[in-house]
């Protein structure tokens, strides 16, 4: 018995060393899923126009690149539930409904490929998905294979038919399989919600870990009461969920529904605030063949996407909330010394039907930036001009409404300063006192050039202050000095090295081991 659980002790060693490295979803993603619009409609003979089938995704691909809205940013097309045949093939592989996707997956890869967009996919941690096409229980490894030759770059894991308890194990196996493949996909997970639905309570740590992004609140629905009451869960609990965002890894609310049946003009633009305000994944579910010019101008909005992808990924929180005003704020570039810029949104939820003045001083907002702000609607571009954290902000909010400022530091604006150079700097490396011999980029031009030769970094240029970010952990700095941005290139080198050794190691010792997943399914159904 002891050798027994120690021989499973062994086999597990790999999957709990593991954790998401794959690199992707930097800012949240955005693009376009299927689900809340075109739900599980199979009916392809009496309704072929919005049935799930490889044509709603190809017409759906070609109007993201036709219509701008992959310029705006969307990228992923996401395929969700219904795609299956109810069997696999005799080899155990999954395989799409041949009557409504008569090419395959792969070749409807292909075309969203074909257009410079991004392809996603759906399957569900359990022995059938939510609608009950079968899940990957007992073909994890075999799943993630076959995405991977597809040509998949997302895949959204749902969680019916199988245990939340289990979902600590299984969501990081799947996405070790997933990351084994080598090809990168976009993981996103359902994990916290279906724990949270069964009294568990979610270790986001292991989730943020392992997954690009994660559900935690109930699905959307067609309505302005839908919106609130996510809006209502992420201030209500945002303590627990804004610092788990960040680049690589995102708390999910859920699709944008503007575009659709249930929500108003200002609804809808209150939806795009929120979305951007919490650093959302933006993943409209619409038809993009019938949305109107108006919607359409919301989902495009590029002031708004850009805080939304705001380079640093922190996730806003609610700052006031009185009798229906809520005031939510987000810190976003540029950042002067350590003064954010900031994304106001002023939400009025109340029904009274004529607006509601809002006024706050600057400094009660947490805007206390001595140079002042320069500030901005991001909806009707009205400039207010520059402010100090003294002045007064004085805003009308349509009910049910929104309006979305945004407080760009002032002195982002003024003449760079002369960099002092790092040069015979003595700096602290992991304990090891260490000495800067050549350090020659003086201006800010040349420093910025230097780091842009840098293939896994980000760099966001600012007058007094370097932004700099690894694509690969996410990190992020506010640098002031050269000898700190050394330092810390140094050690992005040092934890990359150490992530492609830990790789190499995993793999032999998986195939050491015998590790074979099939032999773990279970069997559940709730
Ligand atoms: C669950 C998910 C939804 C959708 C459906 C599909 O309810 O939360 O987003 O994927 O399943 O059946």
């Amino acid at each position: 018995m002891v050798l027994k659980l120690v021989g499973i002790l062994i086999s597990l060693l790999p999957l709990l060393s593991w954790s998401l490295d794959n690199g992707l979803a930097r800012t949240p993603p955005m693009g376009w899923l299927a689900w809340e619009r075109f739900r599980c409609n199979t009916d392809c003979v009496n309704d072929p126009e919005n049935c799930i089938s490889e044509r709603l995704f190809m017409q759906m691909a070609d109007l993201l690149v036709k219509d701008g809205y992959k310029a705006a940013g969307y990228e992923y097309i996401i395929v969700d539930d219904c795609w299956l045949a109810k069997t696999r093939d005799s080899k155990g592989r999954l395989q799409a409904d041949p009557e409504r996707f008569p090419s395959g997956i792969k070749v409807l890869a292909d075309y969203v490929h074909s257009k410079g967009l991004k392809f996603g996919i759906y399957e569900d941690y359990g022995n059938y998905t939510c609608a009950g096409y079968p899940g990957i229980l007992g073909y994890l490894e075999t799943d993630a294979n076959t995405f991977a030759e597809w040509g998949v770059d997302y895949v959204k894991l749902d969680g019916c038919y199988s245990h939340p308890i289990d979902m600590d194990q299984g969501y990081p196996e799947f996405g070790y399989h997933l990351n084994l493949t080598g090809r990168p996909m976009i993981y996103s997970c359902s994990w916290p919600v279906y724990q949270i639905y069964s009294g568990i309570e979610p270790n986001y740590t292991a989730i943020k870990g392992a997954c690009n992004l994660w559900r935690n609140f109930d699905d959307i629905q067609d309505s302005w009461q839908s919106i609130q009451s996510v809006i209502d869960y992420y201030g209500d609990n945002q303590d627990i969920i804004v610092p788990q965002a960040g680049p690589g890894h995102w708390n999910d609310p859920d699709m944008l529904i503007i575009g659709n049946f249930g929500l108003s003009y200002e609804q809808s633009k209150s939806q795009m605030a929120m979305w951007a305000i919490w650093a959302s994944p933006l993943l409209m579910s619409v038809d993009l063949r019938t949305i109107r010019n108006d919607y359409k101008a919301i989902l495009k909005n590029k002031k708004i996407i850009a805080v939304n992808q705001d380079i640093l990924g922190i996730q806003g929180r609610r700052i006031y909330k009185d009798r229906g005003i809520e005031i939510w704020a987000r810190p976003i570039t540029p950042v002067i010394r350590n003064d954010f810029s900031y994304c106001i949104a002023f939400l009025n939820r109340r029904t009274d039907g004529t607006p509601s003045e809002v006024s706050v001083i600057n400094r009660e907002l947490g805007l206390t930036h001595a140079g002042g702000y320069r500030v901005d609607d991001l909806y009707t571009d009205k400039d207010y001009g520059i402010l100090s954290p003294e002045d007064k902000i004085t805003v009308d909010v349509n009910p049910s409404g929104v309006v979305m400022l945004r407080f760009t530091v002032a002195s982002a604006f003024q003449k760079a300063p002369y960099l002092p150079s790092a040069q015979g700097s003595q700096v602290n490396l992991f304990g090891i006192p260490a000495h800067i011999a050549h350090d020659n980029h003086k201006t800010l031009p040349q420093r910025l050039q230097w780091l842009a030769g840098f293939p896994h970094f980000h760099l966001t240029g600012l007058n007094e202050t370097d932004i700099v970010t690894s694509n690969e952990t996410g990190k992020l700095q506010l640098l002031q000095t050269q000898a700190e941005i050394i330092l810390f290139l140094i050690q992005q080198q040092f934890i990359r090295d150490f992530r492609n050794w830990r790789r190499l190691h995993e793999r032999k010792r998986l195939k050491n081991s015998g590790y074979n997943q099939a032999n773990r399914s279970q069997n559940w159904k709730t």
